[in-house]
């Protein structure tokens, strides 16, 4: 099998995997798709992994009680962290509700984890509520849902911090970019 450093070299750049995490609603999902573009627009080989994607196929017998989380956010690192050791910057987008699902998959992908928190107020995130799914957890139609039935432990061990309620959806990308570009370049 070929080295991580020479796909690397192949690729002119550093795989990585950007795990973005946070509440529903917080842009995840948002930032990870202008990253992704941003990253093509500059050079970069980048894909997208994405709770919403990834629970239809690859992880789609599992729900949202906290064992099945916990086996989707298993899965999803250890695919992710076959790309990055293939040298591809993986962006991540999942809640990643609990440090102990933190640490597992910061224990999987090893040294090439870079944890982002997509970090926005419940409040904010429920005033959004892009998908109409607070209104429906709060109304009691969907159990676990998370900030409301089942709990969002606030991310101690961030390696990047990004407040999408005061900054622009293109200056959290921004910010997102320049905090990677010393790990992603050659
Ligand atoms: S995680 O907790 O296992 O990391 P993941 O990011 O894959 O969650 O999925 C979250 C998405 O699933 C949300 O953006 C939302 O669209 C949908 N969803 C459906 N039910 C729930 C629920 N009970 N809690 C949170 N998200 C839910």
């Amino acid at each position: 099998m070929l080295s991580t450093e020479r796909k690397e070299a192949l690729l002119r750049q550093k795989g990585i995997v950007l795990w973005f995490l946070g509440l529903s609603g917080s842009g995840k999902s948002t930032l990870a798709k202008g990253l992704e573009k941003k990253l093509y627009d500059k050079g970069y080989y980048s894909m997208l992994l994405d709770g919403d994607n990834l629970r239809t196929g690859l992880n789609k017998n599992l729900d949202f009680c906290s064992d099945d989380r916990q086996e989707n956010l298993r899965r999803t690192s250890e695919v992710a962290k076959l790309f990055a050791y293939n040298g591809a910057i993986t962006i991540c987008s999942f809640i990643s509700p609990t440090e102990k699902s933190r640490a597992m998959v910061k224990e999987i992908v090893g040294d090439k984890y870079f944890q982002v928190y997509v970090n926005s107020p419940l409040e904010v995130c429920e005033d959004r509520d892009v998908k109409g799914l607070y209104k429906k957890a709060r109304k009691g139609e969907i159990e676990n849902f998370t900030g409301i039935g089942a709990p969002f432990e606030t991310p101690l061990h961030s390696d990047f911090e990004v407040r999408t309620d005061l900054n622009s959806i293109e200056d959290s990308i921004n910010l997102v970019y320049e905090s990677i570009l010393q790990h992603i370049k050659q």
